[in-house]
């Protein structure tokens, strides 16, 4: 595997560092090292891979002395995934623990190298090479079907310090990068050249742009298209600490204040394989219960019990569906997880109005905070003291403040401290059988800032206070540690704050001595995973969280929503872009609040937001107290809007889940960039103002105040109207087509060669999930010939796993063609039909677009034999199609063809065919 410098690559290295110094004008790295020289390289005998040994070439003073050895490995752990990972050599750094986030360890330090480094080597795995440079140390990664440098250090130079790490590497013009949040992006989802990219879990809200906001994905998708070809990769420096990451164009430079170096490279090359690499080490999104797909109502401020049951009535009232209703804090008593306000939640009728909602299918979830009010009249508080779970300053708890007023922070990374959060969830589920947990606050957010003590003379929080978010403890910034005050200031909340601000000091301690500094980013992912832990052990069902802080992971345990934002038109648009990265991030269940969390939309807003919120795979309206109530039915243009939209969303819940099916297998986001489907279609790079849900749904919302039209950008092909069927796009190039948006309206559209499944909805997913399925099958329009294909997967959803076990689940492909013109055949393949069949779910309609003429001579056979099923069977009339937007022209003429009266079982595999005859 490890070929000499003889090599013809030698050359090739020459050619690369020699444009890379060109290149290397462009970085604007301050000069804070001299790099490293690799002193001798040599094989992994046990485990693979390559270790090596780096040596300082000269020290500098800035942010600290360097490190002067670091240990380098390298390895291809799969045929897909190739680490390198730089560390000390001689003492043990801060990693995201492997506990935490489950995964290989390098080898121990120690192993002593002994060959003599050649001056340019590779090392190559199945698709991706490894090729180094020895003085200075400095590495690529290349594909290796055709040398494509995906990577490239020799931009740069490779700084180790204690508390500063950098490098850098060298993009070509050409490369669209995607990624590096949480981060409000103005811009759209391709990252902007000098935009700033600072990773840090932060209360601060969405509004903020270009800021270190609640979740840290140091992980970037890299597309190009070279010669028509288009190629994916992706890059995640796996390290939890505080970084800028700056991006000119030309070049990424990562400016890291702790941790180690541990790159991971996924070659792709389509968007999908990155995801799916991706995933396959940091976990696949966690499989969602079907009623997480319906539509969920939250307010802070719904001030009693009776106000929420008012709620739940005016959706049934308005006619809009509804799944899910929630309470931010109000249910608990003073703001204290756990606990139930007696006089607004009492406990008996909250009971009461939970078995009347569940026996509808309709769920509950709460919100809590890891916030525990430090009270001594407290279980929670007390149980958590007893197994002294907290995170320590100076030997005692850390004191915070939060909602319920001075809190001491749980420690996630303590077992005791998990088992004691585990057993708290599962006291609370006694109190209250919530459907799920929304766990806020969590990067941790906290009022005050530094070391912090009760206040003597006041109390605190203060009674009656209209602003308990403000601090109220006697506290004192710390700034006499290098963990407080660290040489290298990261631009912290957009605006190079002190790392403690408003979170917990950095130089606080978690269990085992690790401190804040290096673990504050992974506090919402460590709550996460012992969230899941809890949830899972009660009842054996299949968990729901919601996380406002993530991490490179959180996917596997929780959804998210893309925290406070504005109820204005940019944060309307904005909101596309969180939710495509959070795709990106592995985090497929994410939506934005729909009709902003506050101040008050207006009815307008509200009404374009609902229509493309009910498209964000998370759909939930959630509000501010001080903003007017802003649920659907307020409005009657938003009710009217909202029965639209959310009824096309519930006939698509089937197709929805079957999205979380794939998300869960293969780590494919439920709402993608455009790009996923098309890569070659370069005009689709920078496209925010629409996405993909699965691979052949665009929704093309009006994001803009005052416009009936939307101009929206269809790569070439039909695009069929889910709302009217008859209506079709036929694009040809890039150019943006000019839509009808009336304002009850939103422009969702299905591909060609799609089969969609659909049921008939309903105003919960209960009750829509059993209803018959229709199929759309889409041909290209008028054409003669045509392929299409589609599938649908059922499960039970009250069991933990997601799998297609016999009895459990069913998986049905679906499959259509269309041959000369005339021939229409439309099958169906099954795996493992049984729960499909128990269930008793049937298929009503076979529809298909694009075809020309009118159908005739239907057969239809189940299981290989003439249907009896199927025997009141009937192809309908068939209506004209419109063609809604046709570019350059086109005289074809198409009608839609219906297959109605069937009632065939979708765990029985089918096929039918028929005749088209043209003219009659
Ligand atoms: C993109 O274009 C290349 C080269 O023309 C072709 O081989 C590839 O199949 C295309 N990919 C897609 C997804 O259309
Ligand atoms: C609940 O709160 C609403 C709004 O504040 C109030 O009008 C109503 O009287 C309260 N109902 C009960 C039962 O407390
Ligand atoms: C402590 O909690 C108890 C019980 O919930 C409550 O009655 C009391 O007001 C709280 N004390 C403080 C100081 O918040
Ligand atoms: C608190 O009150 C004491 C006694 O009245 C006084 O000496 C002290 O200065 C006060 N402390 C603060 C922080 O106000
Ligand atoms: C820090 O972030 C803010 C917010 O994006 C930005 O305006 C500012 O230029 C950044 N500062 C640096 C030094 O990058
Ligand atoms: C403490 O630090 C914050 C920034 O986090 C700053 O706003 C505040 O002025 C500082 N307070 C003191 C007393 O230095």
């Amino acid at each position: 595997m490890l070929s000499s410098s003889t090599s013809p690559l030698h050359l090739a290295l020459c050619c690369v560092t020699l444009l890379s110094l060109h290149f290397c004008a462009a970085v604007p790295t301050s000069k804070v090292g001299f790099g490293y020289r690799l002193v001798s390289i040599e094989q992994n005998r046990n485990g693979g891979g390559l270790i090596g040994h780096l040596q300082l070439k000269q020290r500098t003073s800035a942010y600290g002395p360097d490190i002067p050895h670091l240990r380098l490995f390298v390895k291809h752990e799969t045929q897909d995934r190739l680490r390198v990972h730089i560390t000390d050599a001689e003492e043990g750094r801060w990693e995201v623990p492997y506990n935490l986030l489950p995964r290989e360890q390098p080898p121990p330090l120690g192993s002593k190298a002994s060959r003599s480094p050649s001056t340019a080597s590779e090392y190559a795995g199945d698709q991706l090479i490894f090729s180094y440079t020895s003085d200075p140390f400095t590495f690529a990664v290349k594909r290796k079907a055709n040398g494509q440098t995906l990577f490239d250090s020799s931009c740069g130079t490779i700084v180790f310090k204690d508390q500063y790490l950098e490098i850098s590497t060298h993009l070509p013009k050409t490369a669209s990068l995607y990624g590096l949040g949480e981060n409000t992006q103005p811009g759209g989802i391709r990252l902007r050249p000098s935009d700033p990219y600072t990773l840090y879990t932060t209360d601060i809200s969405a509004i903020n742009l270009n800021s270190d906001l609640y979740g840290s994905h140091p992980v970037y998708m890299d597309l190009r298209n070279e010669g028509g070809e288009a190629a994916a990769h992706a890059v995640l420096l796996l390290n939890s600490n505080g970084m800028d990451v700056l991006y000119t164009g030309t070049a990424l430079t990562y400016k890291v204040i702790g941790g180690v170096l541990d790159f991971y490279f996924f070659p792709g090359p389509s968007p999908l394989a990155v995801v799916d690499q991706y995933t396959a080490l940091i976990g696949r999104p966690a499989p969602m219960p079907y009623w997480a797909l319906g539509f969920h109502q939250c307010r802070w401020g719904y001030k009693n019990l009776s106000v929420v049951e008012g709620v739940v009535e005016g959706y049934k009232k308005a006619r809009i569906p509804l799944d899910v209703i929630w309470n931010d804090d109000d249910h608990m008593d003073a703001a204290k997880d756990f606990t139930l306000d007696p006089v607004n939640y009492p406990r008996p009728k909250l009971l009461d109005f939970l078995s009347r909602i569940h026996s509808q299918g309709m769920k509950y979830i709460v919100l809590i905070d890891p916030g525990i009010a430090v009270n001594s009249s407290y279980g929670v508080y007390q149980r958590g003291m007893a197994k002294d779970v907290f995170i320590k300053y100076e030997g005692k708890p850390y004191l915070a403040q939060v909602w319920p007023g001075p809190v001491y922070f749980p420690d996630y990374l303590n077992p005791n401290g998990v088992a004691w959060w585990v057993d708290e969830i599962s006291r609370f589920h006694e109190l209250v059988p919530v459907d799920g947990l929304w766990i806020d606050m969590n990067e941790a957010s906290n009022f005050c800032t530094g070391r912090c003590e009760l206040p003597v003379n006041h109390s605190c929080p203060v009674p009656g206070s209209k602003t308990p978010w403000i601090c109220c403890l006697d506290c004192k910034n710390i700034t006499n540690t290098r963990w407080d005050d660290p040489p290298y200031k990261i631009n912290a909340s957009g605006s190079q704050a002190p790392l403690g601000s408003k979170t917990i000091a950095t130089s606080a301690t978690h269990y085992g001595g690790i401190l804040e500094y290096n673990a504050h980013s992974l506090y919402g992912f460590s709550q996460a995973i012992a969230t899941h832990e809890a949830l899972q052990g009660l009842q054996g069902k299949r968990p729901f969280i919601l996380s406002r802080s993530t991490f490179v992971g959180s996917g596997a345990y929780a959804a998210h929503w893309t925290g406070d934002n504005k109820g204005n038109w940019v944060n309307l648009r904005y909101s596309i872009s969180t939710v495509l990265n959070f795709g990106l991030f592995g985090m497929p269940m994410v939506g934005s609040d729909i009709c902003g969390f506050y101040p008050a939309p207006t009815e307008e807003l509200c009404n374009r937001w609902i229509q493309l919120g009910a498209f964000y795979p998370f759909s939930r309206d959630h509000a501010n107290f001080a903003s007017p109530r802003q649920e659907l039915y307020v409005w009657d243009s938003v009710a009217k809007s909202a029965r639209n939209a959310l009824g096309m969303r519930y006939k698509l819940l089937p197709y929805l889940y079957t999205l979380n099916y794939e998300a869960h297998t293969s780590g494919a986001p439920m709402a993608r960039p455009v790009f996923f489907s098309f890569p070659n279609f370069t005009a689709s790079y920078g496209l925010s103002t629409q996405f993909l849900l699965g691979s052949s749904v665009m929704v093309s919302p009006v994001l803009n105040k005052a416009k009936t039209k939307v101009k929206a950008m269809f790569p070439p092909g039909t695009w069929y109207n889910l709302f009217d069927m008859t209506k079709a796009v036929i694009s040809k190039d890039e150019r943006y087509i000019t839509l009808d948006a009336p304002l009850n309206e939103i422009n969702v559209h299905v591909y060609q060669n799609t089969i969609l499944p659909m049921q008939r909805g309903g105003m919960i997913s209960k009750e829509a999930r059993a209803t018959p399925f229709t199929l759309i099958v889409s041909f290209p329009f008028g054409a003669a010939e045509g392929d299409a294909r589609g599938s649908v997967y059922v499960d039970d959803d009250e069991r933990p796993e997601m799998k297609l076990v016999d009895g459990e689940a069913s998986c049905i492909e679906f499959y259509a063609s269309l041959r000369e013109k005339t021939t229409v055949t439309v099958w169906s393949q099954v795996e493992m039909g049984r729960f499909s069949l128990q269930k008793g779910l049937l298929i009503e309609k076979v529809r298909v677009l694009g075809v020309q003429g009118s159908g005739q001579a239907l057969v239809i056979e189940v299981d290989g034999e003439p249907s009896a099923d199927g025997s009141g069977a009937y192809l309908a009339e068939t209506s004209p199609m419109h063609q809604e937007k046709v570019e350059g022209g086109n005289s074809r003429s198409s009608t839609v063809v219906e297959v109605a009266g069937l009632s065939l079982p979708l765990g029985k595999k089918f096929s039918m065919t028929w005749k088209m005859g043209i003219n009659g």
